[in-house]
């Protein structure tokens, strides 16, 4: 049966690709694809761990725009800074998600749910409300959110404390406990109340978000084939992965009936967080016919807010704390200029982020390092294009890569050192400026540019600020940090300790 089945399949993806090669014309080059594997296994022969570094190696081949077969999906690969430019901002190229099979999985069957994989008139609607509502409570505004971070701040660092002490000077840097804290941050505004970080309900979303941002990474094996996961629910982890969706999907549910029985409870029936107002917006649009505000799209929305806000945030976090434990004279010049410009016993705003320049030079040089998301969710074309004299069809996916940009030799010189100093250029006055920030693209391109930009930018700047202004960080002898970063949809630092020494 299995073996028919497979007859048949390559006969039709043989017939598709005749078909495609006379009616994709003018296309760029790719490596040769098989029938169903496409170029799946030539990208796991190169590098079976990471995705990028294989689709890397095939664009020195094949250039910086180039076509491959992933699996079921075409796809057009980007691997240069000046093509993401020009072509992640062209309306065609720039409204429409990739539908991978995850995609629907996790949005109740429908693709058009949510932010991150929307496409269209929905994700344009939902992206701008998202946006203007999170304002209304504080998001993006430095005045609102320092409080906000300073608490999570305060409380991270106390169980820092607490951790360094019990371990007699040792940590091991707990990314479920960062991932915790900076999704406080969002829900402040988000459900208008902060977790606890002992929070049971808590760790197990953020345990599994970790399983979810696995399964909408590039080595998901039905990513690439949507049949596994038919064909082999339980090899394929399809099972496990819905359980996930639904768990997680239960977990904001109850969130949304506590606060709607609290608001109930109380006097002032103004919204106060946007989970209130978008519920608001669902009683207000209910009959009149076709809307973007239904329960399932708030349930995704949040789903998505919390995928996106919590481990990304937290795994800037966690590399900062690896990159300055390995690099001590980075960690050095960070700590001077921390005592300079705010001094040691004064608490860090982020008033201070205009100042401290070596600071972002050193986020900078951080999110270049880490590539944290090196293969951001492709876009898929709404219509032909043409770019640097390929003809790129409607429908083709389109994938970027980070990593031939963040490690390019001949941009930056030596890629592999951890160097703040290349972002950093000396004024007449003797003052430093930062410069040649641009490639570090981490947040993305566009008008589907990342929703969490700056917010995510002032949290990783309070948190590292106070945390290098406390503690000296170190590796510990015998016990070095793995080299190698786990990938999911991420590059995350895999677990390590390090010696935590109080400076104040
Ligand atoms: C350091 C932390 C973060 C990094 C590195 C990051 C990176 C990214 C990237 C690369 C994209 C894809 C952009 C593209 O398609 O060109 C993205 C999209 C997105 N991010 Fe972030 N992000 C971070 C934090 C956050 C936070 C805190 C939030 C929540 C407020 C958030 C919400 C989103 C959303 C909703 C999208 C989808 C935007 C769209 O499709 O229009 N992100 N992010």
């Amino acid at each position: 049966m299995v073996f028919i089945l497979f007859v048949i399949v390559s006969a039709l993806i043989v017939l598709l690709l005749l078909t495609n090669k006379k009616k994709y014309k003018n296309l760029p080059p790719g490596p040769y694809p098989w029938p169903i594997i496409g170029n799946v296994i030539e990208m796991a022969m190169i590098d079976i761990k990471y995705p990028h570094k294989a689709l890397e190696k095939l664009s020195r081949k094949y250039g910086e725009i180039m076509k491959i077969q992933f699996g079921a999906h075409f796809m057009i690969v980007i691997s240069s800074y000046e093509v993401m430019k020009e072509m992640l901002t062209k309306p065609e190229a720039n409204i429409g998600r990739f539908v991978f099979p995850f995609v629907p999985d996790r949005a109740y069957g429908n693709p058009n749910r949510g932010i991150i994989f929307n496409s269209g008139e929905s994700w344009q609607e939902l992206k701008r409300y998202t946006i203007r509502t999170l304002r209304d409570f504080g998001f993006g505004k430095k005045n609102s959110m320092n409080g906000v971070m300073q608490e999570e701040v305060d409380e991270l660092m106390s169980t820092i404390k607490g951790g360094v002490l019990d371990g007699l000077g040792e940590w091991e840097v707990d990314p479920h406990l960062l991932a915790s804290s900076a999704i406080n941050v969002l829900w402040s505004l988000v459900a208008g109340y902060r977790f606890s970080l002992e929070d049971k309900n808590l760790q197990e979303a953020v345990r599994l978000n970790d399983d979810i941002l696995f399964a909408c990474g590039l080595s998901n094996r039905y990513t690439a084939f949507p049949w596994v996961k038919t064909l082999f629910p339980k090899l394929s982890k399809h099972e496990e992965h819905l359980k996930c969706y639904a768990e997680m999907q239960k977990f904001l549910r109850r969130i949304i009936k506590d606060i709607q029985e609290k608001r109930s409870a109380r006097s002032n029936q103004d919204a106060e967080s946007y989970i209130e107002a978008f519920l608001d917006e669902i009683e207000k649009r209910k009959g009149t016919g076709d809307t973007n505000f239904t329960d399932d799209q708030l349930i995704v929305v949040l789903a998505d807010l919390f995928l996106a806000g919590s481990e990304t945030t937290s795994t800037s976090v966690n590399w900062m704390l690896y990159h300055l434990a390995m690099n001590g004279h980075v960690q050095e010049k960070v700590y001077d200029e921390i005592c300079r410009v705010i001094g040691s016993d004064v608490t860090p705003t982020l008033d201070n982020e205009k100042s401290l320049v070596y600071m972002k030079a050193t986020l900078y040089e951080m999110f270049r390092m880490s590539d944290i998301v090196p293969t951001p969710p492709p876009r898929i074309l709404t219509d032909s294009i043409t770019v640097r004299g390929y003809t790129l069809p409607k429908g083709a996916g389109v994938m970027y890569n980070m990593d031939p940009v963040l490690t390019d030799k001949v941009h930056w010189g030596d890629p592999d050192v951890f160097r703040p100093e290349r972002f950093l250029s000396t004024n007449d006055d003797g003052t430093m400026q930062l410069v040649n920030t641009e490639r570090v693209a981490s947040f993305g391109f566009g008008k589907r540019l990342c929703l969490g930009e700056t917010l995510a930018w002032n949290t990783v700047f309070l948190y590292v600020t106070n945390i290098f202004q406390t503690f000296k960080l170190s590796t510990i002898p015998g016990k070095m940090p793995p080299m190698e970063p786990i990938n999911s949809a991420t590059l995350s630092p895999d677990r390590y300790s390090l010696h935590f020494e109080l400076r104040k």
